[in-house]
């Protein structure tokens, strides 16, 4: 049996500044959420696929073999939400999520990390996450840099995140979610154990509008 897959889409892109949902400005000819279905579409790790869309909007997300279920105030509460709607079709050992402003995700990079979270019986959550490749430094109240941080031991957070269910399910439960920005954050604060797997730069986050430029560009060299 394939395991259930949570795009989250409730966001409002107040950074992007489209005047709409993020999720349905377009890309490349599509709605930018539809690019990440598509990918967990092709997954064949992957059985059904939730959306987390923002309340008011339900109807305008039509992609074709989704469920939809309303997001919340913050992506922690739409996570809840998503995973709350799961639990009541059924008892599935884990979950995916994902954010619809990543439409560069790749099947293989899904798959892949529902078989690692799988095949570690030690870890709780399994994110995908990028080396590296600017320095990195931490800066005092004044704004004045206190240090330069050892990027061999960063990485920058992306999704996919993979999680065995009952373990989110009590972090969520149990934790601010208000502060975290991601799942991840939430197993950790509740002493989990959360392992990376390598993803691609490409697996870019539409955050600000030249982001949208840039997808754009790759979505179309992919096609
Ligand atoms: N998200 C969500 N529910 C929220 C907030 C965010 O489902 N209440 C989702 C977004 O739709 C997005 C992902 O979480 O796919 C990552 O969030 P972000 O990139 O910050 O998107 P927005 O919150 O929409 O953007 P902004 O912070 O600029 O308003
Ligand atoms: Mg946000």
């Amino acid at each position: 049996m394939g395991v259930p897959a949570l795009i989250v889409a409730a966001g409002s892109g107040q950074r992007l500044g489209a005047g709409g949902p993020k999720a349905l400005v377009r890309v490349a000819g599509r709605p930018l959420y539809a690019w990440s279905v598509e990918a967990f579409r092709k997954a064949s790790q992957i059985d059904r696929i939730y959306v987390a869309v923002p309340p008011g909007h339900i109807g305008s997300f039509t992609e074709p073999g989704i469920v939809t279920v309303e997001g919340g105030e913050t992506r922690s509460h739409s996570v809840a939400n998503g995973l709350e709607a799961i639990r009541a079709e059924g008892s599935p050992g884990m979950v995916v999520v994902h954010d619809a402003a990543r439409p560069m995700v790749s099947p293989a990079l899904i798959d892949a990390a529902v078989i690692g979270l799988e095949g570690d019986e030690e870890l709780h959550a399994l994110i995908a996450a990028a080396p590296m490749t600017d320095t990195v430094k931490r800066l005092g109240d004044d704004g004045v840099v206190i240090e330069t941080l050892d990027r061999s031991a960063l990485v920058s957070v992306q999704t996919p995140q993979v999680f065995r269910v009952e373990v989110l399910e009590r972090a969520i439960a149990d934790g601010d979610l208000a502060a975290a920005t991601d799942d991840a954050a939430l197993i950790e604060a509740a002493g989990g154990s959360v392992g990376v797997i390598e993803s691609p730069s490409g697996n870019i986050k539409v955050t600000v509008p030249s982001d949208l430029d840039l997808a754009a560009l790759l979505l179309e060299r992919n096609r």
